[in-house]
């Protein structure tokens, strides 16, 4: 409560309804670091983005959904999408400027722009793709990266981006070079913090001795890719937050997802041999014990796999997406469950890690 000019107390003004996260930050600065906060659908967890960085909601939204690369999708249902998202208090949505060419970072500008502040929107650079199925480029240089900033600030209706990660995989760039133009558009106004992608334990060192980073991205599941140990260990010595991605292993974790016969043309999961009919059927029996897990615990597959994730630490940020408004109202309630230690131990033992060579396709 907050004492209002009269000496009578008012409830602290926390309208996550429409996402004010400002205000939230004030609550934060005033306490701890993270939080949660009823709103009218239930809890939302709030968490800042490394020690320095904005307050958001400790799950955020993926975009990858509404480029239609796991099924087809229309400009009507993707705008909805985002703005239940933010209706919900979701205050972080994670995406890239060449997600169907740059038209899923102009949903989102248009569906954020009438929010007013409060926002944080993540975007890449560095990467580029030659057409809808075309191959994957990556491109640090630091002339690239700008055009890409600029690029990404029209279409997201802003003068900042919120945090702006580079794709750390051009092998002819020394990440120097790259983080050292991005420092200068921080400092220019145009960019709120750094995050890097792809990037490897050393890389991520020699980025922040440039400039402070605030978060990796990664792909950090139950299944599939994780994290390697000593790049956990190099960010959390860091202080530099986790951005989850492919948290839900592209639908798999939810039990929803068969194999790959099952996948209409340019679906990406076609070109993820994770997804081959032997490798899916390999690892049936523990998606099984995961839906009787959840099941105990009365939550369903897709929420279990993401409470792990938020259990893994207040700095680690899932970001599932979807283009169904009903999942993510599932996938935000993973903040309300209250995982058992000993539940969260069996899980993350529960399936196999990736066997070398066989991991999944680039992150994209
Ligand atoms: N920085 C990077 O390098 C990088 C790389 C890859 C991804 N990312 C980010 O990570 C985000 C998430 O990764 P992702 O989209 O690849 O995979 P994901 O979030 O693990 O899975 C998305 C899939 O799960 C389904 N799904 C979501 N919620 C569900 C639920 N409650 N029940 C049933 N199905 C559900 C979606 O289908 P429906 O539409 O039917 O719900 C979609 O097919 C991306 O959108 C992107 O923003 C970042």
């Amino acid at each position: 409560m907050r004492r209002g000019a009269s000496g009578v107390d008012r409830p602290i003004p926390l309208i996550v309804k429409y996402g004010v996260a400002t205000r939230i930050d004030d609550l934060f600065d005033r306490k701890a670091h993270t939080g949660k906060i009823r709103n009218v659908r239930g809890f939302v967890r709030y968490t800042r983005l490394g020690p320095s960085g904005p307050v958001i909601s400790g799950v955020g939204l993926g975009s990858l959904a509404l480029t239609g690369a796991y099924g087809a999708v229309g400009d009507t249902d993707a705008d909805r999408l985002i703005r239940s998202a933010l209706d919900a208090g979701v205050t972080f949505l994670d995406t890239a400027g060449f997600y169907a060419a740059g038209h899923v970072e102009s949903l989102i500008g248009r569906a954020v722009a009438r929010r007013g502040e409060g926002v944080v929107v993540a975007t890449r650079g560095g990467v580029r793709r030659h057409g809808p199925r075309g191959t994957v480029e990556s491109d640090g240089r630091p002339g690239s990266l700008e055009r890409d900033c600029d690029a990404s600030l029209r279409r997201l209706r802003t003068g900042r981006i919120g945090l702006f990660y580079l794709d750390c995989q051009d092998e002819r760039v020394p990440v120097e070079s790259s983080v050292e133009r991005l420092s200068e558009l921080v400092a220019a106004g145009k960019i709120g913090h750094l995050g890097l992608t792809g990037g490897t334990s050393q890389q991520v060192r020699r980025a922040h001795a440039v400039h402070p980073i605030t978060a990796i991205a990664v792909e950090f599941s139950l299944w599939g890719r994780r994290p390697s140990a000593v790049l956990l260990d190099t960010v959390r010595e860091l202080g530099i937050a986790v951005v989850a991605a492919r948290p839900l292993g592209r639908g798999f974790l939810t039990g929803r997802v068969g194999p790959r016969p099952a996948f209409g043309p340019g679906d990406w999961r076609l070109a993820d041999p994770r997804f081959d009919p032997e490798r899916h059927e390999a690892c049936a029996p523990q998606l099984k014990t995961l839906e009787a897990m959840a099941a105990r615990l009365d939550v369903g597959a897709g929420r279990l796999a993401l409470s792990w994730l938020l259990a893994q630490g207040e700095h680690v940020v899932p970001v599932p997406s979807t283009r169904d408004p009903v999942h993510l109202e599932m996938n935000l309630a993973a903040s309300s469950v209250e995982l058992p230690a000993d539940t969260r131990d069996a899980l993350s033992g529960l399936f196999p890690a990736c066997p070398p060579g066989q991991s999944s396709p680039p992150l994209l």
